[in-house]
C-alpha cells in the first residue's frame, strides 16, 4: 500500500509509504493521495488530519524524477494538475492540515508541506525546491506557496539556487512552524488541541487567512455572519461565564 491512512480519534494521520523511492510520488501514489485526501476532506468526523512519510529517511522527496523523465509536454500538464488537486485539497479543506516533515522534503514533497496549514520538522529533516538543478520548476504550487509564506526574497533563493536547507534554517526563514522529535508526536498533539475548537469557526479562519491579500471586505462579511452560528454564542458567552465552551458544530 502506498497510501495509509490511520485514525486516531478525530484525527486522520496520513502516511506516504514508498521507502525504496524515498517516498517519492509516482503516478499510483499520487493518485491515490489525491483520493484519500478527497475523502478526508468530506468525511465530517475527521477533525484535522497529519501527512507525514513512512521511515526514518523521508517525507516525501518529491514528484518520481523517473517517470517525469518520460513525460511530453502534455503529459507534464497532466501530471501537474494532478499535484495541484493534491495540494489544493490540503489547503482548502475545511479542517486543519499539518506536514510531519520527518525527513527529505523536496521538490514535490516541500510543495505538499507548503498546502498544509502547519509544518513540523523533524532535527534531521531537509526541505528545498530543487527543481532548478533538474532543468525544471516547481510545478505543484512551490512557485506561489513559498512566496506567501516565506516571503519573495526566500523563495527566489531557494527556487534558484535549488539549495536545500535544514530545520534550523527552515525554522529560521519560517518554512516550518517549530522543530520537533518525535516530529509525529508534535504534530498530533496540535491537531488534538485544534479539534477542541469550533469546527465552524476554525474552518472560516481557514479559509480568510488563505484569502489573497485585499480581500478584507470579505472577512469583515464573513465575520458577521459567523455570529449566527450556535459555536460563536457559545464560545462568548463561555468566556463571559468563565467556563469552557461546549462546541457543537452547528
Ligand atoms: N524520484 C524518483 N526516485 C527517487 C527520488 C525522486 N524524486 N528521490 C529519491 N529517489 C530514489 C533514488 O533514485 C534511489 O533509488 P535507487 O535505490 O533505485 O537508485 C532511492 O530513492 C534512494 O535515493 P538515494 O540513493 O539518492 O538516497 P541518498 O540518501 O543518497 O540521497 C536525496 C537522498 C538527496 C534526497 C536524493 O535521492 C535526491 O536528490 N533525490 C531527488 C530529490 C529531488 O530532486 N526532488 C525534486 C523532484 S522534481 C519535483 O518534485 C517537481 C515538482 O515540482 C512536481
Amino acid at each position: 500500500m502506498s497510501i495509509d491512512v490511520a485514525r486516531d480519534g478525530a484525527v486522520a494521520v496520513v502516511t506516504v509509504d514508498r521507502q525504496d523511492a524515498l517516498n517519492a510520488l509516482d503516478v499510483a501514489t499520487l493518485t491515490e493521495l489525491r483520493d484519500r485526501l478527497g475523502e478526508l476532506a468530506k468525511d465530517g468526523t475527521v477533525r484535522a488530519l497529519v501527512l507525514t512519510g513512512a521511515g526514518e529517511k523521508a517525507f516525501v522527496a518529491g514528484a518520481d524524477i523517473k517517470y517525469m523523465s518520460g513525460l511530453d509536454p502534455d503529459g507534464a500538464k497532466g501530471w501537474g494538475a494532478l499535484g495541484h488537486e493534491a495540494g489544493r485539497l490540503l489547503e482548502t479543506m475545511p479542517k486543519p492540515t499539518i506536514a510531519a516533515i520527518n525527513g527529505f522534503a523536496l521538490g514535490g514533497g516541500c510543495e505538499l508541506a507548503l498546502a498544509c496549514d502547519l509544518r513540523y520538522a523533524a532535527g534531521r529533516a531537509k526541505l528545498g525546491q530543487p527543481e532548478i538543478n533538474l532543468g525544471i520548476v516547481p510545478g505543484w504550487g512551490g512557485t506561489q506557496r513559498l512566496a506567501r509564506i516565506c516571503g519573495l526574497g526566500v523563495a527566489k533563493d531557494l527556487i534558484y539556487t535549488g539549495r536545500t536547507v535544514d530545520a534550523e534554517e527552515a525554522l529560521r526563514i519560517g518554512l516550518v512552524n517549530a522543530i520537533a522529535d518525535p516530529v509525529l508526536d508534535r504534530a498530533l498533539e496540535t491537531a488534538h488541541a485544534l479539534t477542541a475548537k469550533s469546527p465552524v469557526a476554525l474552518a472560516l479562519a481557514k479559509r480568510l487567512v488563505n484569502l489573497a491579500p485585499g480581500a478584507l471586505d470579505a472577512e469583515a462579511e464573513a465575520f458577521g455572519e459567523l455570529f449566527a452560528s450556535e459555536d460563536a454564542k457559545e464560545g462568548l458567552a463561555a468566556f463571559v461565564d468563565k467556563r469552557e465552551p461546549r462546541f457543537t458544530g452547528r
